[in-house]
């Protein structure tokens, strides 16, 4: 009976420490390239804003909608030179229209599928932008996944957020 005790004790401790590592277990979502669908692997402390981490967590975007995320949107997305391809709006220049509600990959139309793109590029002129992928020569430069997320913001917020891409 003792036996018995100790094992049921056992195995309720044992339940509670599952249920404890369940969170670390579960916070990573699978990011794939745009490309050839193959996974894009970045450093987890490059997550480095409770936003980014929530993202790498679950694919949403806590920044849309948010004021100042879609005011650093805008000045990112300015700097890193998108603005020359994909216009000022993100409504197309060069390069396509960013604000949808159709893209060219489907995928675009989640926060998520869009992070991938703007990671990592296209095969079809668009170059990868995440950070040590954007420069051969140099693997500081770059976007880190929280300024990507900000751009998305922007870009989501010149649509109207339709779609938001967290829907
Ligand atoms: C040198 C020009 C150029 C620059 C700079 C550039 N892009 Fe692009 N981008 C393109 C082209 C061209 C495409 C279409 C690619 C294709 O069809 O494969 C594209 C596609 C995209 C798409 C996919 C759109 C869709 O319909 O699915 C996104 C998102 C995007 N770019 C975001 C960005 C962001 C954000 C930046 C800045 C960090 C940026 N781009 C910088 C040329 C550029």
């Amino acid at each position: 009976m003792l036996g018995n005790k100790v094992i049921t004790t056992f195995l309720v401790s044992m339940l509670a420490l599952a249920s404890l590592a369940l969170p670390l277990n579960a916070a990573a979502i699978d990011l794939v390239t745009t490309t050839d669908g193959s996974p894009i692997k970045i450093a987890p402390e490059l997550f480095d804003t409770p936003a980014a981490q929530e993202f790498l967590a679950t694919g949403k975007n806590p920044y849309i909608g948010n004021e100042d995320a879609i005011k650093a949107g805008k000045k990112r997305f300015g700097y890193y030179s998108c603005t020359q391809c994909h216009g000022p709006e993100a409504k197309g220049q060069v390069g396509p229209g960013l604000i949808g509600p159709t893209f060219r990959y489907p995928k675009d139309a989640t926060n998520k599928g869009m992070f991938e793109t703007i990671w990592n590029g296209t095969n079809g002129g668009m170059g990868a932008k995440g950070l040590g992928l954007m420069n051969p020569t140099d693997p500081t430069d770059g976007l880190k996944p929280d300024e990507v997320l900000k751009i998305i913001s922007w870009i989501r917020n010149e649509g109207g957020n339709h779609p938001s891409g967290n829907e």
